[in-house]
């Protein structure tokens, strides 16, 4: 008997398999955290049949795992075939998440490789759909895939939806270079984050969280992040009025030396958030 947090999470992943999972396609992400679980489980009921002529591509060592264990065949975000640069044009204009961001971010632009499609959990969305991920500590592979795919599929059970950012969640997860840890906490404060804390590993490390990639994380609390339709006038949502509007404040992260990547995954382009809300399949306790 699932919890109805679980049977929400559950019902999220079989539905947006249901709408977004298609036996034509070759390519598929699949990320990290206890939700994406479940999206395996809804794939791999598909059949061999229809998922031995894919590949799957993981987010970090957890959905690789997943990947494995659930017998999908496993592929890399490095070892795809790159796309042609005409069908990467074709691509772009149903694409997926964050293009505009994403792909200047990560200097990919017409040299994309392309998943079809990817599914992946968050740990908090907004009205505009922007997300916070990296609760469990991958974000950078997570955002490597997303901004891959034609469309990303962020898959979330009842608590994740709120108006605005950081509302119920507290701290946008950063994922950073170990020797910049010092300089980046004095830039976040400079920022407004009131104290930003390197992640720690709890009774199960002593010591910083190690992310797949070697790097650590910092959670750096803010108070909620604004829309632009919320700005008030003579505000410019940069911080100067305490107040930031969550593409200057994901803009103005993505400058800083020693960041590999952020947690916010902002950008206005087909996100869709399969959310199952009261709805049935998890009750709000
Ligand atoms: C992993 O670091 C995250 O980005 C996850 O995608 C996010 O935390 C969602 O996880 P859950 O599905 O466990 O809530």
């Amino acid at each position: 008997q699932l919890s109805p947090v679980e049977a929400s999470k559950r019902l999220a992943a079989y539905k947006a398999v249901e709408d977004h999972f298609d036996p034509s396609y070759k390519y598929i992400g699949i990320g990290s955290g206890s939700t994406v679980v479940y999206v395996v489980e809804a794939i791999a009921a598909k059949g061999r049949d229809v998922t031995n002529n894919m590949i799957f591509v993981p987010t970090g060592d957890q959905s690789k795992q997943l990947i494995i264990e659930a017998g999908l065949p496993l592929g890399g975000i490095d070892s795809l075939p790159p796309v042609q640069e005409g069908v990467h044009k074709a691509l772009s204009g149903e694409a997926a998440f964050s293009l505009s961001t994403g792909l200047q971010d990560l200097g990919l632009k017409g040299k994309r490789q392309s998943l079809d499609v990817a599914f992946d959990g968050a740990d908090e969305i907004d009205e505009d759909l922007n997300c916070i991920k990296g609760g469990g500590a991958c974000l950078f592979q997570e955002k490597l895939v997303a901004t891959s795919a034609k469309k990303f599929i962020c898959v979330a059970d009842y608590r994740k939806l709120q108006p605005r950012l950081l509302t119920s969640w507290k701290a946008i997860p950063i994922e950073i270079a170990p020797l910049a840890a010092p300089t980046i906490k004095r830039i976040l404060i400079t920022l407004g984050s009131p104290d930003p804390k390197i992640r720690q590993g709890g009774s199960a490390k002593a010591g910083p969280v190690v992310t797949d990639n070697g790097m650590w994380i910092i959670d750096a609390p803010f108070p909620p992040l604004l829309l632009e339709r919320d700005l008030k006038a003579g505000d410019p949502g940069d911080g100067t009025q305490g107040t930031w509007e969550v593409h200057a404040l994901g803009r103005r992260l993505k400058r800083t030396v020693g960041i590999l990547d952020i947690g916010l995954f902002h950008g206005r382009n087909g996100i869709q958030v399969t959310n199952s809300g009261e709805e049935g399949g998890g009750q709000k306790p």
